[in-house]
């Protein structure tokens, strides 16, 4: 798939950026000059060639030219090297997000970043050679984390870290890390939870599991980019506490536990500066206490027209993604006019050495090109199955005896109903998009366990598919680049009553999926995305009403990468299955569960609500993407929830908003059933030092063997400040428990991490007294509680990216 986005992102985001690349072509050849005659001139000496050893040497031995140019990327479309100066060369891995520069010289190749954080996106099919580069499609970040299975993560995260290196990246611009603020982000699926301690647990499994294969990550977006609409721009304005507590604590717990080699900055700015030139995010926190001693390097913008490039190379970003010539000038001329200290741009130049001697190019790791995607499609699957969520199995309406709807057993023939039980999403749109080999749709899951489709309906919906996809070749919107990266999602086809009765002649069961997409450059919308669409409400009870006239159960699968709308249908229907975005092996993940092959053990990562507003972040989050993403007039604009975002709900996202203010939800978080049932017991909880530990007992009491999830929440005694009545403090899960099987899980508490944020003396403070610390099966389930004292505890923090002005915070 072509990769023009670039284009697009600065055909839309301001006529000034075009201006600014329309004069780089000019600029471009002034600097090849002053840059080839330096290098004639330093040329003449003996150069020192970079290795493990030498980076003071090789830093010593640069030009300020060769300086700034290692801190620029070497473009999007694969201009190569200082060769950047020299012309257009050829790409090193077509498809690959961007490069950064070489310079022979010195020994210092160019090195590859592709894009994640599903798998490795580059180009499947190349022009100069028959072989594919397919990658495996793994489960996007919600369904990972669904599995709350670090282990398992750590898996995947191993093979994409192979494929990441067999294809010759150096990088891989993975995992997202940013909360789901809103049910409406339109790459909310790409992250992993609303809880960041669950982010930055899923994330350190992740970045341990890629790094293992000796190439790095590049955790993103740093931070607070919760949301697309206006994303370059939108200033997040938030607490000292709520950044601390919540935005920046799961960056903070990978940092600590996975030792990512780089972090992207995100777009956005955060209380007034952009996050890619906040000194108080890229050195006090990230590197001063967090002790990060990667590389920074920018979300892909170019040279902002608001913000020289060279106050980036101050607050500590090291790389300049994707890179463009005018960044470079930027940097010498600050440099030569006293503005930018050629101090700050050696501490950057080290990092990136510090990185580049550890890359697999610089090693000259020979890339076979072919990874094993064999291997790696039984590991795809192995998570798409254990991250699907249960959310409800009635009884069966064809059971005599009560029966449960699933698993299904015997069946021969079911009718699938909607487009995307055909046209099976296993991820998303934009950058996040991976290009798979194939994707296991519904259809040839259920054939794969011995279950067949009713073949009128499956003709109707796969003619109109192969219709609908030529369709839309020519219909749609050029600005909307993403629909070439990934599946687009088609609109839905009406299905009569007598399409349902002639399916209904031959099946025993309906099963429905509804699809969702989304992806980078806008949000979802409530109506039609977050919601079901009229057609889809007609479905589904069309089709509920005939089967269960027909005594025949109705199924639903969630084909979605993030929470939808599911309290005005959910009764018209027997069972219901979050499938996710599961990655290229979805169809046979679902038909294991479906089928009892495998027993759920997915919980709900967020708190699916009962209707999108219902979140307080609602009033400052965008409700029209359409016009928000693609208009000009408002993104010069200063419309809140749009331009900027009030985080008035501040520490009160997800769950710590609806367990506080006990406000009912459709499913809460930590949520999802299970073909067996589990007992909990012996809740215990003890201290040894500064380290608490929670133990719990679980008895799996049901027929059929399957994985719990226990998840320790903490509730602080009352201090100085308000606290959300629950917290996520730790979580773990069984082994695979046999009926009748137990195991004792324990788990490890920092006491430092039950400290809150205290902003009034900038520092984190654990108050003294007794916590509650309960262990549940989700966040509104709790099964047993055990309490500790704890003395007072305080460690000093930077008193950086404070708010400029009033939030109207929800918090008293
Ligand atoms: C996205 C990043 C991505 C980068 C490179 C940006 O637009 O926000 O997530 O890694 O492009 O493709």
């Amino acid at each position: 798939m072509v990769k023009k986005k670039n284009i697009v992102i600065f055909a839309y985001i301001n006529l000034n950026y075009l201006l600014i690349e329309m004069t780089m072509m000019y600029k471009k050849t002034i600097l090849t000059i002053a840059m080839g005659l330096t290098s004639t001139v330093v040329m003449a000496q003996e150069a020192p060639k970079l290795n493990e050893n030498n980076i003071e040497e090789v830093l010593a031995a640069m030009t300020l030219e060769e300086k700034a140019q290692l801190l620029v990327g070497g473009g999007n479309d694969g201009f190569v090297g200082s060769g950047a100066m020299l012309g257009r060369q050829k790409k090193i891995v077509a498809g690959a997000a961007g490069i950064t520069v070489a310079i022979p010289r010195l020994g210092i190749p160019s090195t590859v970043l592709c894009d994640g954080p599903a798998g490795v996106h580059i180009d499947a099919l190349r022009d100069d050679t028959d072989q594919t580069f397919y990658a495996t499609g793994f489960p996007v970040g919600t369904c990972l984390a669904s599995t709350w299975n670090t282990e398992l993560v750590r898996q995947v995260g191993e093979a994409i870290g192979n494929e990441t290196l067999e294809y010759g990246c150096d990088v891989i611009l993975g995992p997202g890390m940013n909360l789901h603020r809103s049910p409406l982000c339109g790459r909310n699926f790409e992250y992993y939870s609303e809880d960041p301690l669950l982010t930055g647990f899923m994330g350190a499994a992740m970045v341990q599991g890629i790094q293992s294969q000796g190439v790095g990550v590049s955790a993103k977006h740093f931070a607070v980019n919760s949301q697309e609409s206006d994303r370059v721009r939108v200033d997040e304005r938030l607490s000292q506490r709520a950044l601390r507590e919540l935005y920046l604590r799961g960056f903070e717990i990978m940092v600590r536990n996975g030792n990512p080699w780089t972090i992207m900055s995100s777009y956005n700015k955060i209380n007034g500066t952009y996050a890619q030139n906040n000194k108080g995010l890229l050195t006090d926190i990230l590197r001063d206490e967090w002790n990060f001693d990667g590389i920074v390097m920018t979300d892909w913008i170019g040279k902002r027209s608001d913000m020289p490039t060279y106050t980036e190379v101050q607050a500590g970003n090291d790389l300049m993604m994707p890179g463009y010539p005018a960044q470079v000038e930027d940097i010498i001329t600050a440099v030569n006019e006293g503005k930018l200290d050629i101090k700050d741009i050696d501490r950057n130049v080290r990092n990136m050495l510090k990185y580049i001697v550890k890359t697999p190019r610089f090693k000259g790791y020979k890339y076979s090109n072919k990874p094993d995607l064999e291997a790696h499609a039984q590991i795809t699957r192995q998570s798409s199955t254990e991250g699907m969520v249960l959310l409800k199995n009635d009884v069966s309406p064809a059971s005599s005896v009560g029966e449960a709807t699933l698993p299904i057993s015997g069946m021969k023939m079911v009718a699938l109903f909607g487009v995307n039980s055909y046209d099976f999403f296993s991820g998303g749109l934009g950058s996040g998009c991976v290009n798979v080999p194939y994707v296991v749709d519904m259809v040839a899951g259920l054939k794969n366990v011995g279950i067949s489709t009713t073949p009128q309906l499956t003709k109707i919906y796969r003619n109109y598919i192969a219709y609908a996809k030529e369709k839309l070749k020519v219909d749609k919107n050029p600005e909307m680049w993403f629909l070439d990266q990934g599946q687009p999602k088609l609109d839905e086809i009406e299905i009569t009553e007598r399409c349902v009765q002639d399916a209904l002649k031959e099946a025993e069961a309906a099963i429905i999926t509804i699809g969702r997409q989304a992806g980078e450059g806008i949000d979802r919308q409530i109506e039609g995305e977050f919601n079901l669409t009229i057609e889809e409400k007609e479905m589904i009870s069309r089709v509920s009403s005939a089967f269960h006239m027909a005594g025949k159960p109705v199924i639903v699968i969630l084909n979605s990468g993030s929470v939808m709308e599911t309290a005005s249908w959910r009764d018209q229907v027997d069972a219901i299955l979050v499938a996710w975005q599961p990655g290229e092996e979805g169809g046979n993940s679902v038909a294991d569960v479906l089928t009892g092959k495998a027993n759920p053990s997915g919980k709900l990562t967020m708190t699916w609500p009962l209707a999108a507003a219902d979140h307080p972040s609602t009033k400052n989050f965008p409700q029209n993407p359409e016009v928000y993403n693609f208009s000009d007039k408002v993104l010069g604009g200063n419309m809140k929830g749009v331009n900027y975002s009030l985080h008035e709900e501040d520490i009160y996202v997800g769950y710590r908003y609806f367990d506080t203010f006990n406000k009912n939800v459709a499913y809460p978080f930590g949520f999802g059933l299970s073909y067996t049932s589990f007992d909990f017991s012996n809740v215990k909880v003890a201290k040894k030092e500064n380290k608490i530990e929670v133990s719990v007992t679980i008895k799996n009491t049901g027929k059929v063997t399957g994985k719990e999830v226990a998840q320790v929440y903490v509730t602080a005694p009352k201090g100085d400040y308000e606290k959300p009545s629950k917290e996520l403090k730790a979580f773990a899960k069984t082994k695979a428990l046999a009926p009748g099987e137990s195991q004792t899980l324990k788990m490890t508490i920092d006491t430092n991490d039950l400290a809150s944020f205290d902003e009034a003396n900038s520092q984190w403070k654990v108050d003294a007294g007794k916590y509650t610390f309960m262990v549940g099966a989700s966040v509104a389930d709790i099964k047993g509680s055990a309490a500790l004292q704890i003395a007072e505890s305080t460690k000093k923090a930077n008193d950086v990216m404070a708010p400029q002005a009033s939030l109207n915070l929800l918090r008293q």
